[in-house]
């Protein structure tokens, strides 16, 4: 198997899948920004007023300690995930599932992807913005374990504790 190539066992509805991620290749990226858009231009445009720009996306995405994966199912990519680790902090630049899919128990399998990566590299928290007329995203990150730390304009900053390795 390519070492690129990570295996997360889920419990997607009554049945337990295989959800096979890879690290994001630059060819992907008219289909993350596609995805993406979809998603997230209604809501942009409600908390900000304003279009959500394809630059914004791939600045989160391509940023110089960014590491992204997409979950790929039959040649076809249906979510993707994008991270910052730094200090001992993780940070969620993006975490879309495209539309259809949503709903299947991708985002939880990403989330649990995100734990383990933040998990092994140490870091103490991990963290999120999040839209406030994104109702649905924060009932997915409450689901997920992620708590209301702040408002900052019209976004959410929300976190998730990690055991503390300084302990042992
Ligand atoms: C938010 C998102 C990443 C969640 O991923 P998902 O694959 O749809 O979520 P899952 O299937 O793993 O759902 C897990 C749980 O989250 C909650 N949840 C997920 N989507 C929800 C929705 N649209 N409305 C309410 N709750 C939702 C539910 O509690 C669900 O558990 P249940 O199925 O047992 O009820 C995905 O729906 C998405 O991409 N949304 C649009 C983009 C977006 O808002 N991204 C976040 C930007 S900050």
């Amino acid at each position: 198997m390519p070492t690129n190539i990570f295996i997360i066992q889920i419990n997607m509805n009554i049945e337990m899948a295989e959800i096979l991620f890879r690290e994001m290749h630059r060819k992907d990226l008219p289909i993350l920004l596609m995805i993406s858009q979809e998603n997230m231009a209604s809501i942009i445009l409600s908390s900000w007023g304003v279009e959500l720009r394809d630059e914004e996306i791939l600045r989160a995405i391509l940023g110089p300690d960014a590491y992204s994966e997409v979950i790929e199912i039959d040649d076809e990519i249906v979510g993707y995930f994008s991270i910052d680790i730094l200090d001992g902090k993780a940070f969620i630049n993006a975490i879309q599932v495209k539309k259809g899919h949503q709903g299947e128990g991708y985002g939880t399998a990403m989330m649990e992807r995100i734990y383990v990566l933040a998990l092994s590299s140490r870091a103490k928290t991990i963290d999120l913005w999040v839209q406030l007329t994104n109702h649905s995203a924060m009932k997915f990150y409450r689901y997920c374990g992620y708590r209301t730390i702040s408002r900052q304009g019209n976004n959410y900053l929300m976190r998730k504790d990690l055991p503390n390795h300084d302990a042992e």
